[in-house]
């Protein structure tokens, strides 16, 4: 095993409450252990332009608790191409960089995997995006806090429905993933959710809606999850005008608000401990794995398996909706 003495750092793809708390956790517990940390700003951008920063126990001071990431995120298109990862490897290779950890979803861990393999440098990786869609553990950094977002701004559209009597189409995150969507849905009372795991059967809303104003319910809050085949909300609140004029109908799209805002202490504890595990596994010499929390349990899953599967969303908590709404 060769002892590594400097690792780097860095968020890339949609920013996600708790990556904060995750770098504090991975430049201390680094710190701790003797080991030099710099920060890689604008994820694999930053590695590409070589935007590197030395990180020390004050960097990361006054963070625990703030949204967004100090070190910033981007989406790297040219990471996707030889040319930029070979201008990312000389980069490391001129900071010293001998071991990195990866904070980001599934492109990131995709990158980490391609790059890795490419110039032989360990990379560890901590699940960071809003969306919990990850394979290899239940919760990824950010979901909590952003669920608890979405569900703070139903409870009030949830007030204003039912002032005016209105149905309410709520769009929330989720291009492929439909876990903050049905979470949300639950927990914001919505009698249906739509999302991008299922087909949606839009014969089965109009029934629920049938089934709801016939029993002289008056406001109504249906989830849609951004990437759902029937549309983004905008076109599912079309199509059910345009089967019942009766009904008054707005659509609110909560959006990147949910990407931002101080974590949960969830996210925040989770977050922490998820970055110490990235620090430990690359000082025993693992790599190519993401750390997860698997039953409550610490879990390390290996970069082509988290890469190759995805988190399936629970049927019973579909079932759950369609009971509670029938
Ligand atoms: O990956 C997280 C996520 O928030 C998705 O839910 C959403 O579809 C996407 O990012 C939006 O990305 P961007 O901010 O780049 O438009």
């Amino acid at each position: 095993m060769n002892k590594i003495g400097r690792i780097g750092v860095f968020t890339s793809g949609g920013d996600a409450p708790g990556m904060n708390a995750c770098i504090r956790a991975v430049v201390r517990t680094a710190l701790f252990h003797g080991l030099k940390v710099i920060g890689i700003k604008r994820g694999y951008e930053g590695m590409i332009d070589g935007d590197f920063i030395k990180m020390n126990a004050s960097s990361v001071s006054d963070i625990i608790q703030r949204g967004g990431t100090i070190l910033k995120s981007a989406r790297s298109d040219r990471f996707r191409t030889p040319g930029g990862r070979e201008y990312a490897a000389k980069n490391l290779r001129e900071w010293g960089i001998e071991a990195v950890v990866a904070i980001g979803g599934d492109g990131t861990i995709t990158g980490a995997n391609i790059f890795s393999k490419e110039y032989g440098i360990p990379f560890v990786a901590c699940p960071g995006t809003i969306d919990n869609d990850l394979y290899g553990t239940d919760y990824t950094i950010g979901y909590d806090t952003a669920l608890n977002t979405a569900v703070y701004a139903i409870d009030k559209i949830r007030d204003t429905a039912s002032s005016h009597n209105r149905l309410f189409f709520v769009e929330v995150m989720g291009r492929d993933a439909g876990f903050l969507a049905l979470n949300s849905g639950i927990g914001g009372g919505a009698e249906a959710v739509l999302v991008p795991e299922t087909k949606t059967d839009i014969q089965s809303l109009f029934d629920t809606l049938e089934r709801g104003w016939n029993r002289k319910k008056t406001s109504f809050i249906i989830v849609v999850a951004e990437g759902d085949d029937a549309g983004g909300a905008f076109e599912v609140a079309r199509k059910v005008q345009e089967r019942f004029e009766q009904f008054d109908a707005r659509v609110t799209v909560l959006g990147h608000i949910q990407r931002g805002g101080s974590p949960t202490c969830m996210d925040r504890v989770n977050s922490s401990e998820l970055g110490m595990a990235a620090v430990n596994a690359l000082i025993a010499g693992e790599h190519s794995i993401l750390l997860g929390k698997m039953k409550g349990e610490l879990s390390k899953t290996p970069f082509s398996h988290a890469i190759k599967s995805h988190n399936e969303i629970s049927p019973n908590l579909l079932e759950l909706v369609r009971v509670l709404s029938a």
